[in-house]
């Protein structure tokens, strides 16, 4: 009797729990074995190319079959492709390279400057991420996060919030480079990978910075709530332009906003200024193309700046990924309408795919807003816009994961077998088009046929774009999005709090956006500031020559360094 009556309030107890508790994941997923294969087959060629060219090197140059550097010459690819070997169950490649990683000197490095950002999203994430998912045992992987850890704590100047992001004294743990403003992605990308390092290290330092740097940012003055501009200084922790976008440069401080709060089953985080985010970019940002456009409706995602005239209707690869974080935060907070407008944006953002002659989407699209108008950006190509509500803007592809990773969660979340589909075509056009003489290379121009590739590949090909395809057919319940949280680079940390109740973050309705611009100062083309491009060589400079600057020898330098500086934000 006693017995019975005890299990009988746990049940209740139980199920009270797990009623509010929210699930990512729909339970109609199933898997798809012999995609699975063919992506984990494709992964396991490239990497062995990789292994076989340049072993050792950041990137392979998959045409030329040669190593090269950029990211402290410790081995960028290899450190990051060990957590998709571990999760496709590639056991030799993930011994082997445990024991790399953990011989590579961080201490030293012969580059400079060192990139605070690419550091952390990387190596100190993947070291981080193969200690979880090998069982927390191994704590030489820790001794290497530290190290790493150790280092960019030099980015922070005396007592300063936010830090730099440019290291150029890596080896004495010197002063960075004081010289340029940070942005967003660089201050607001470093807490869930800081968290789990002060955790396993059991030093807090780490998660002190990260956070200090994370409220100076949502405590500065933003453009619209929740939506800040890119740039931001260090010295005032107020922001240096009104720059507002989902895309580069940005990207990932929203990302981390509901991330963190997941990492740490936490309404007490920064969730409710992504709510916020949410708000605003519904209200102000998102657009319904118009214009000369009467297909089916489409949902794109906008840039936008006062001071520019508002809504800056183009949108990026990079800028794609909003699309599963909203289905993801719309998940966790039981917020319909913002899983019903991720999966609008993960439809606009594959059909950038779909519409391209190589079924493989571009580096950044363009659009009208419902009013017919572009603020000074432009069609390149009316009929085309007329046909399918956007046209192409700068058309290379760099092997980016940002589209993929969409559509994995707009899966996972709904079980609806079009998702593994389009993710199965857009496979098939990256390895008909990418397929180098090794591994997998960039191309210039996704809407042409004949395209040609570019001798790069960088690590994040193998970090995440084969992650996410290779998860959209493998076992749900594998990396399930309601015990894993991803970082930037696709590194899976688990979730500490699988069945965590967010109802105290609730939403409340969506507000109704707003069809007029907010300013009347609209500009011409050659006024609308420009978008964050790949940092693939020789493609700035032909993005600037098509934009007819090359006359304008100072003010191609400063877009320059930005884009410089901004390129390899959000990988
Ligand atoms: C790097 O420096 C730290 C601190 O001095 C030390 O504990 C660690 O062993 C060094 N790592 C290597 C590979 O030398
Ligand atoms: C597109 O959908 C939105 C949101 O449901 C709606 O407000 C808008 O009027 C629609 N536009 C067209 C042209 O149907
Ligand atoms: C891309 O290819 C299309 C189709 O051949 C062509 O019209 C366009 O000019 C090309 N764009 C660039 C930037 O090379």
């Amino acid at each position: 009797m006693q017995l019975k009556l005890t299990v009988i309030t746990l049940t209740v107890a139980l199920s009270t729990t797990l009623s509010k508790a929210a699930t990512v994941q729909s339970s109609s997923c199933s898997s798809d074995s012999s995609r699975a294969a063919a992506v984990k087959a494709s992964f396991r060629s490239s990497f062995e190319d990789y292994l076989q060219y340049a072993r050792g090197s950041d990137e392979l140059l998959p045409i030329s079959k040669k190593g090269s550097g950029g990211f402290g010459n410790w081995g960028a690819t290899y450190v990051d492709a060990l957590t998709t070997a571990h999760v496709m169950g590639f056991d030799d490649i993930v011994k082997d390279g445990i024991t790399f990683t953990k011989s590579v000197d961080f201490n030293h490095t012969s580059q400079t400057p060192i990139s605070l950002f690419e550091t952390n999203i990387r190596y100190l994430a993947s070291c981080l991420s193969l200690y979880e998912l090998t069982g927390k045992s191994d704590k030489g992987l820790i001794k290497q996060a530290k190290t790493i850890g150790d280092h960019l704590l030099a980015g922070w100047v005396g007592d300063n919030a936010i830090p730099y992001n440019s290291l150029v004294s890596w080896n004495d743990f010197g002063a960075p480079d004081t010289s340029n403003d940070a942005i967003i992605a660089e201050g607001g990308t470093l807490i869930l990978e800081f968290d789990r390092l002060s955790k396993y290290t059991g030093d807090s330092t780490y998660l002190e910075h990260a956070a200090k740097s994370m409220k100076a940012i949502v405590d500065s003055v933003a453009v619209l709530p929740g939506l800040y501009g890119q740039g931001i200084s260090p010295k005032t922790n107020q922001a240096t332009n009104d720059y507002v976008t989902w895309g580069g440069g940005s990207d990932s401080f929203f990302e981390y906003l509901i991330k963190y709060g997941q990492l740490i089953g936490s309404t007490d985080t920064y969730i409710p200024t992504w709510v916020n985010s949410v708000k605003s970019s519904v209200k102000n940002l998102i657009t319904h193309p118009a214009g000369g456009y009467t297909g089916p409706n489409l949902t794109h995602m906008a840039d936008y700046s006062p001071s520019n005239g508002g809504k800056i209707p183009r949108f990026s690869h990079l800028g794609c990924f909003v699309g599963g974080n909203w289905i993801l935060g719309g998940r966790l907070l039981t917020n319909k309408d913002t899983v019903n407008y991720g999966l609008a944006l993960a439809d606009s953002c594959i059909g950038t795919y779909t519409k391209s002659a190589t079924g493989i989407g571009p580096e950044s699209y363009v659009f009208k807003t419902e009013s017919g108008g572009t603020n000074g950006v432009t069609i390149h190509n009316e009929a085309f816009y007329d046909k399918n509500g956007f046209d192409y803007d700068v058309v290379d592809y760099v092997l980016r994961p940002e589209v993929l990773e969409s559509v994995f969660y707009a899966y996972r979340a709904t079980g609806d077998k079009r998702w593994q589909d389009l993710a199965w075509t857009a496979f098939n056009s990256i390895k008909k088009y990418c397929q180098a003489p090794a591994a997998l290379a960039a191309i210039e121009n996704v809407t042409d046929t004949n395209t040609k590739q570019i001798d790069n590949s960088q690590s994040f090909l193998y970090a995440e774009l084969y992650k996410y395809l290779f998860l959209i057919f493998d076992d749900p319940e594998h990396i399930s999005l309601d015990k894993y949280v991803f970082n930037t680079e696709a590194h899976p940390f688990e979730v500490e709090k699988p069945n965590a109740d967010y109802s105290a973050a609730s939403f409340g309705s969506l507000p109704s956006p707003e069809r007029s611009p907010t300013s009347t100062a609209q500009k011409t083309a050659s006024q609308v500031p420009k978008p964050t491009y790949s940092g693939v060589p020789g493609l700035v400079q032909k993005v600037f020559n098509s934009l007819g600057l090359r006359d304008h020898r100072a003010r191609r330098e400063d877009l320059e360094t930005r884009a410089q500086k901004l390129r390899r934000v959000r990988l």
